[in-house]
């Protein structure tokens, strides 16, 4: 704990020297998004983090969280400095989905509305009509869906099933997935749920049909923090990434959380659900960065000017 606040002390002081704010997401580890929430800065899902970083009047951003989230912050703020810990933080979904296959893709079918999640590369981005995140892409495909529109989803195959489920819309799918979720398997998740059978389950939509099928709550990051500060019982069965038990302690420290088994060769590994590139995120990765100015987000601005209006539909839809 000492070296930890000592750290902490020291990125704060850069922070306010550098005149920068910290963004960072549920998954990242946990001194972050306390030194975030200490700072003045934001810890969030991915949608709440592209709104603060867009409206914040500091003139750097520095994002905590995967390649996309930073991205997608200099899309939307060209004119600040956008920094993070590393930008080889990717993203399985964003290395599934390659510019040119993609484009390809679109090209085939030109009839339809190009939606794609917040979990991809600016140059995909770029070629959207829409960008969703988990928390809004049921009410944006329903809106799409009411306008008699058909869609090109990519490039989670499990949101897009479910997607396409909970709203009966036309979905045509990239078969992306990501490595942290698709991991989450349902008998695992049936045994414990007998262990455990007054515990809601509580599942995050990247996750696999059979996972989804048991959950109680489905939803983004935020939504099933906001399940844990909220709801009734007393246990509960997180199918995410174990990042965001950092949060829903600090914000509910009476209730038990029990971490969703994921699987490997029939026996459970109780600690692989987390995302080996938000655990780049460091407080000596962040140290470094601001001592540095350094890495910066860049996107050539013809992409950066196309992908931003996918994400401003987005954020206008959702305001
Ligand atoms: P949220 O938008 O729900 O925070 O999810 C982002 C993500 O990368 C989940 O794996
Ligand atoms: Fe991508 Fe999955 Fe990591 Fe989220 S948890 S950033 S979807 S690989």
């Amino acid at each position: 704990p000492l070296l930890a606040q000592t750290l902490k002390a020291e990125a704060a002081e850069l922070l306010k020297a550098k005149g920068a704010v910290l963004v960072a997401h549920y998954y990242v580890d946990g001194h972050l998004q306390d030194l975030a929430l200490e700072t003045g800065g934001c810890v969030s899902d991915s949608l709440e983090m592209a709104r603060f970083g867009r409206n914040h009047a500091a003139q750097t951003l520095v994002v905590a969280g995967v390649r996309f989230m930073g991205e997608t912050a200099k899309i939307l703020s060209p004119e600040k400095t956008v920094l993070m810990p590393t930008l080889e933080a990717t993203c399985s979904l964003d290395l599934g989905c390659p510019e040119a296959e993609f484009a390809a893709f679109c090209d085939a079918h030109p009839d339809r509305t190009v939606v794609v999640y917040a979990n991809t590369s600016a140059a995909v981005k770029a070629r959207a009509d829409w960008m969703v995140t988990s928390s809004c892409a049921l009410d944006i495909v329903n809106h799409l869906k009411s306008r008699g529109e058909k869609i090109l989803w990519a490039p989670d195959r499990h949101l897009g099933r479910y997607i396409q489920e909970q709203t009966g819309a036309d979905l045509l799918m990239w078969q992306g997935d990501c490595i942290v979720h698709n991991e989450f398997k349902g008998l695992e998740l049936q045994l414990l749920r007998e262990q455990y059978p007054d515990a809601p389950v509580l599942v995050h939509p990247e996750s696999p049909r059979a996972v989804v099928d048991q959950a109680d709550v489905v939803g983004s990051t935020s939504a099933l923090i906001q399940a844990v500060v909220e709801g009734q019982a007393q246990r509960y069965i997180v199918a995410t990434d174990n990042g965001i038990l950092h949060r829903m302690r600090q914000l509910a420290p009476s209730k038990t959380l029990i971490e969703a088994p994921t699987a490997g060769n029939g026996a459970t590994c109780k600690s692989c659900a987390h995302c080996p590139w938000m655990a780049m995120n460091s407080l000596r990765s962040l140290i470094e960065c601001l001592k540095q100015g350094a890495p910066a987000v860049a996107v050539d601005e013809d992409t950066r000017i196309r992908a931003e209006r996918c994400i401003t539909r987005m954020l206008d839809f959702t305001a």
